[in-house]
Parts: C-alpha cells; structure tokens; sequence
C-alpha cells in the first residue's frame, strides 16, 4: 500500500485513485451524491466528437472522452450507460460516466479478497447496479442490502400517488469468491422479540432467561432408557448418555419440571442467543436522528452502526478500508474504532475539519501528527520498472507503431515516451503508466490527463482538418 493509515485527500476522487496502488485496499464504501458536484443535467454540447454519439447525444467532451476508454475496455459497461442515456436522457448517462470511470479504479485498488458496497440514491440503483454487474462481473454481486432508514410515520414520507420511500439500496460485490465475509447477528427485529417472548419464559436462580428443549431421542435408543432423580425417562430414551446429563446437571443447564411425572429438558439462555442472522433487509438501524450525540450536522450523515456492520462482515482487523467520497467520515471514524486501517476521500475540504473533530468527540483522538492529510494522489510503487529505451521498444511493440493519441502510425523514432497519468499528479515511470505519443499528441497534452489530451484532439479536429 502505497499510502499512510489514517490519511485524508481533500479533492476530486478521480484525482487520487489512479496514484493508488493496484490491489491494496480490503474494503470500500461509497455514497457518492447524485447530483451535486457537477451540472448532470446540462453538460456542454459537443456534437462532433466521437462517432458514436453524433446528432444523438449532447455529452460533454469529458463524458466523450471517457466513454471512449470504457468502449476499449469495459464494452458491457459501455453499452449499460447507452442503454440508460437512451431511457433516462444525457443526464443520467453523464452521471454513469462519472460514476464508471470510478468504479472501475476502485475495482483495480481492491484486494482478489476485497469488498466494495455501493450506497444508492433511488434514482440511478438499477442502473448502478447493471454498471457494477460490468465492472465486477455478474458471479461477484452478492447482494442488494435494502436499508429501512426512516420509520414512515411523519406526513412528509406520504406520496398521494404512490408509496413512500423509506428505505435506500446499498449494493454488495465482492471481487473474487476469496473474499472473507462474517455472518452479522441482530436481536433487534419485532418478530424475533416475539419469537423471544415465546421461547424464553423461564428465569433461573442466578436471574437468567431461559426457554427449554426437548430432550428425548427420537429413535429407540435401549441404553439410553435411565431414570434421573426420579424423574422418568422418554419412552425410547433419552438423547444424552447418563454422564452428559450428570454434567449438564452439574451446570445448571438442566430444567426440572415441578410435575415429578413430567419431563426433564435442556435449558437454553438467552443470554447465549447470539440473535437472527442479517438478512438482506436492515431494519434494525435507524437514521441519526435530530437530537443523536453522533449527529455532526452534515446533511447526508450515515450512522456509525451501518458502517460498523459493513466493516465487521466485510473485513479483518488490520485491514484496509477506504472511502472515497467520505464526506464527514463515518466510515474513517467506524474504521478506527473496530482497528481497521483506513483512508478517505472527498471533494470538500470541511472532511478534515469534521474528522479531527469527531475523532476528538469520539475519544478516538489520533492527534493532528498522525492523521495525513493530502491534496495530491501518492505515487504508485507497484509498476514494472525498466530502462527507458526497453519500454520505448515495448511499447513500441504493443501499440503496433500507432499514436495512443490521434491513432495515426509512425516511425520508431518520431513517437515519444509518455507518463499517461501525469508525472505532476504522482504518475510513475513504470511500463504500465507510460504510452507512445506522436509529437504533436504529446505537446497538446503536456502535462494534462489522456481525458485533457482527448478534449483537446477534438478542439483541434474541429477547429483545423
Ligand atoms: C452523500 S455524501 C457522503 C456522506 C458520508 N457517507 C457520511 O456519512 O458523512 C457525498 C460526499 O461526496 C463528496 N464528493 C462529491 N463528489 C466528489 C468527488 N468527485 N470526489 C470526492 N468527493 C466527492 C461530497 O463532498 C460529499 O461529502
Ligand atoms: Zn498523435
């Protein structure tokens, strides 16, 4: 890993992933926000560029451009993001470019044993959900998480045409099947606490709860068939042998009938009760409510408790866990406290004010000296490293002598080496981080992205040729 525990970068997520090491992280929450950084809704004509959207779609040059590279590499990701622009306009399909281009960097971070959950806004879920399918592949979704978090009494939950929503959707895939994963127990369910009422009615001398269980054998057992203190055995016998009774006995464990007639039967405690599995459906965590001690404030705040559950069933202590839209970092501070390792990520720079404050309220202070704070990504340590004439050749090789930026072939010597995530931003000298580029391409991009190179070509393709 090529960053410090506990480090926050306040700036544009997609400025840091690609200076993260590949497969380095253990487990990533999102709740990225639906339409507040960028305009969605009314990106920037551009026609022209790419053949693909041309007289249909009113894309930015950006959006264009990323499309692009998914088409190369993520072609059902591609074809999900049409399908949506079709159904759903040039907004959502802008919003799913965004949101790709992420995903599929934090995939590449992601540990073949890591998670990610993705927290979903209504409106885009079914098509995240189809982006995610083509990013992870479909045998690594796991599960949709459906979250109960408001009760839907208050009038303002209540549609006149429709059902009120009172739940959001978090979407769980794994990246391979090697990824650990812990059940998750709750007491908190109405029908559990009924089945709780029920079961457990007895109290014992030590003021324990208790429910009972049948202790006869259900086959003819003949060696089993043994009175105990006067009581009875089963018709077929008992299920336990003589000494195991004695034992069972010995520890208070055993449940006597006041009828000496009746039948001797096996306590069972609640306080031993681990509680129901969680299922898909999470009802049991509720929102922060108005007057909550954890409540910083922040509009979209998530509960500590959920991100407990995700971190608890979906790593290890010591693992790594990252947020890269973390906004007033519950998901770092829930990290810290279960002694996960942890980063976070998020566009405003207020992150780092709310965490150095919720870590301090939370007696988890950490103090200013060990919390790295950043507004560039790392440098990644994981390429393959060789001589500069070698990854000219190989390259050379691999691009079969055509520009990565205009396409067009040349000779050995008129292409030039290029950092394809800038050297300024962190970028590496290793082979996977370094292209051929004619020299027009690479004077055009200077010391841009390939996203800065692609705007650029199609500036000048409209403008010259
Ligand atoms: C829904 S909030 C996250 C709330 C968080 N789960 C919590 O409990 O506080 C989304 C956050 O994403 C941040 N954000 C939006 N676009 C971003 C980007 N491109 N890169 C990093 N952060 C971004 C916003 O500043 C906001 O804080
Ligand atoms: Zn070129």
């Amino acid at each position: 890993m090529n960053f410090a525990n506990r480090t926050i970068w306040t700036a544009d997520n997609m400025e840091i992933l690609p200076g993260i090491d590949s497969e380095c992280v253990d487990l990533i929450y999102l709740d990225p926000p639906f339409n507040s950084n960028r305009d969605y809704a009314a990106p920037i004509g551009s026609k022209a560029a790419g053949a693909a959207f041309k007289d249909t779609w009113t894309l930015s040059d950006l959006d264009v451009a990323a499309m692009g590279r998914l088409a190369d590499t993520h072609p059902g990701v591609y074809a999900v993001i049409e399908a949506a622009g079709k159904v759903h306009g040039k907004g959502m399909m802008s919003y799913l470019v965004m949101m790709a281009d992420r995903l599929v960097e934090l995939h590449r971070i992601l540990k073949p044993s890591g998670s990610l959950y993705l927290h979903c806004d209504p409106t885009a879920n079914s098509y995240l959900r189809l982006v995610l399918d083509g990013v992870f592949g479909l045998g690594n979704f796991m599960n949709e998480i459906v979250w109960k978090r408001r009760q839907g009494a208050s009038s303002a939950v209540h549609k006149s045409r429709r059902y009120g929503v009172v739940t959001d959707t978090i979407l769980f895939y794994t990246k391979s099947s090697e990824a650990s994963f812990e059940t998750q127990y709750t007491m908190d369910d109405p029908q559990y606490q009924d089945y709780i009422k029920r079961t457990f009615k007895y109290i014992d001398d030590n003021g324990r709860r208790y429910g009972t269980d049948n202790l006869a054998n259900p086959a003819l057992r003949p060696n089993l068939i043994y009175e105990y203190k006067g009581y009875p055995p089963p018709q077929k016998g008992w299920a336990i042998s003589k000494a195991k009774m004695e034992q069972w006995d010995a520890e208070g464990r055993l449940h006597f009938p006041s009828n000496p007639t009746g039948r001797i039967r096996r306590k069972r405690f609640l306080d031993e009760l681990k509680g129901k599995p969680v299922q898909n459906l999470w009802a049991d965590i509720r929102m922060i409510s108005s007057h909550s001690k954890e409540r910083t404030g922040y509009p979209t705040q998530k509960p500590l408790a959920l991100m407990e559950r995700i971190i608890v069933a979906s790593s290890n202590e010591g693992d790594v866990v990252l947020d890269p839209f973390c906004g007033c970092a519950t998901t770092c501070i829930a990290a810290e406290k279960l002694g996960r390792r942890w980063a976070g990520i998020d566009i405003s720079p207020n992150a780092v004010n709310q965490i150095r404050y919720r870590m301090a309220q939370t007696n988890l202070d950490i103090g200013g000296r060990t919390l790295s704070v950043h507004t560039s990504a790392p440098v990644r340590s994981d390429g393959t490293k060789m001589p500069r004439r070698q990854i000219k050749h190989t390259l050379y090789g691999q691009q079969e002598g055509d520009c990565n930026g205009c396409g067009e072939h040349f000779a050995f010597h008129m292409l030039e080496i290029d950092h394809v995530w800038p050297r300024s931003k962190g970028g590496p000298d290793t082979l996977e981080n370094s292209q051929l580029l004619c020299r027009h391409c690479n004077s055009l991009k200077a010391t841009g992205t390939m996203d800065d190179l692609a705007v650029k070509l199609t500036a000048w393709q409209r403008g010259g040729r």
